[in-house]
């Protein structure tokens, strides 16, 4: 049963081209057990009807402030009071600063400053605007304030531009929503992860490094805490901010990831290798930058670095221990062998030699190995998958 059975959702509908994809985000919530109710703004009303929106949520549809009709079967006060959570689907950046100034000019902005219930906006725009620092500010006042954030997702808009601004997939906006009322499979646990790149330094300003780009961990990481765990994330350099309701350590060498997990281990239920661990270094980080000699070639001697998540399993401390393993070729035959010489509870493997899923990319195929056998979870994003995979922790310990 979904954590969304009998919830009752108020969706708000602002004036972008993602407006359409609201309709389908009324069926994804209505499919999952939610009852919806739909207030559209003016500007939304251009971009797709209240009708359609009736339709699909079996509820009127909310559209005026000063309605008496409408004030009178359900004012934007009862509204408020309804609501167990607002979703602002698209959520335009004009909306975005009525949020933040607290305006009350129209019904969706009336019914969020009478709500106590959650709110939660998907932000759609043009990625200029997006980027914009009043937009920007706008919404560090917003997180501060404890509005959700989902989004927005990064890739073609409609305007032609390319960049961060276009909604989150209905799917994906619905998981968030299930994520909110999620009773917290992992109350009271305590889960360390790692994730992304390490760097080994050379000299002053070089490193050796990989293509991690620490989605997969960050987004274990979000489940964890969204289930309710204790989680510490100790994460080498990334582009991508940390997720809500974790302690994150920033490392960026496996010895200092190391002695952070070794730190931190203790009275942990579970840990998640997701880093991407440089498995050796350079014998001496040289003090000044190298410059270059006349020779054709030169070679960096290397040593090896800590197996961390080889210890962690080790300690025999941590009921669950969960490696990744990240393979071109071989992808099963490697993964097996890493589960059973690290003395892993659980491998998931993934082929980083495919398009689209995989180390920079927003989805991932993987293989999920553990002593009962192998189950494949294809066509996921990196966060639905991260929650599936909290599940079958959860389960385990
Ligand atoms: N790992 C780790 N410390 C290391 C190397 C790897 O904790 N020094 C963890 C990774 O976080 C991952 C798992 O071990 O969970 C497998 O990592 P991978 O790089 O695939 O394995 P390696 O042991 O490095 O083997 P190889 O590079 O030969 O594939």
């Amino acid at each position: 049963m979904s954590s969304l059975t009998n919830k009752n959702v108020l969706l708000g509908v602002t004036g972008g081209i993602a407006a359409y994809k609201s309709a389908e985000l009324i069926r994804r919530l209505s499919e999952l057990g939610a009852d919806v109710r739909v207030v559209m703004t003016r500007a939304a009303q251009e971009f797709i009807t209240p009708l359609t929106m009736q339709a699909l949520s079996g509820n009127p549809v909310h559209t005026d402030l000063l309605d008496v009709a409408a004030e009178a079967a359900m004012g934007h006060i009862q509204l408020a009071r309804w609501a167990d959570i607002i979703i602002i689907a698209p959520c335009t950046a004009d909306f975005i600063a009525k949020l933040a100034t607290g305006e009350g000019s129209d019904l969706l902005s009336t019914v969020c400053l009478a709500a106590k219930s959650d709110l939660a906006i998907a932000p759609a725009m043009n990625q200029a605007m997006w980027g914009h620092q009043a937009t920007q500010a706008n919404l560090a006042q917003l997180i501060d304030r404890g509005v959700k954030v989902w989004g927005p997702a990064s890739g073609e808009q409609a305007c032609g531009d390319v960049g961060l601004g276009r909604m989150l997939e209905p799917s994906e906006i619905a998981s968030c929503a299930e994520a909110c009322f999620d009773s917290g499979v992992l109350a009271g646990k305590k889960v360390v992860l790692t994730a992304g790149p390490t760097r080994e330094a050379i000299d002053p300003v070089r490193y050796i490094s990989n293509h991690s780009s620490g989605k997969m961990g960050y987004a274990l990481a979000r489940a964890a805490a969204e289930a309710g765990a204790q989680t510490i994330l100790i994460s080498g350099p990334t582009n991508l901010p940390p997720p809500a309701d974790v302690e994150f350590i920033a490392v960026e060498s496996a010895e200092q990831m190391n002695a952070a997990v070794m730190a931190r281990i203790e009275n942990a239920q579970v840990f998640i290798g997701a880093a991407a661990v440089a498995d050796y270094r350079p014998v001496q980080c040289a003090a000044a930058k190298l410059k270059k000699t006349a020779s054709e070639t030169m070679s960096i001697e290397l040593t090896k670095n800590p197996d961390i998540i080889a210890g962690v399993a080790e300690t025999n401390q941590v009921a669950c221990v969960i490696g990744f393993a990240a393979e071109t070729d071989n992808l099963l035959e490697y993964a097996r062998a890493k589960r059973v010489n690290k003395k892993l509870d659980m491998v998931i493997a993934n082929d980083v030699s495919q398009p689209g899923i995989g180390f920079n990319s927003d989805n991932n195929n993987v293989t999920v190995i553990d002593a009962n056998g192998e189950t494949e979870i294809a066509g996921l994003s990196k966060y639905q998958l991260a929650k599936q995979l909290i599940q079958l922790i959860a389960q385990k310990i």
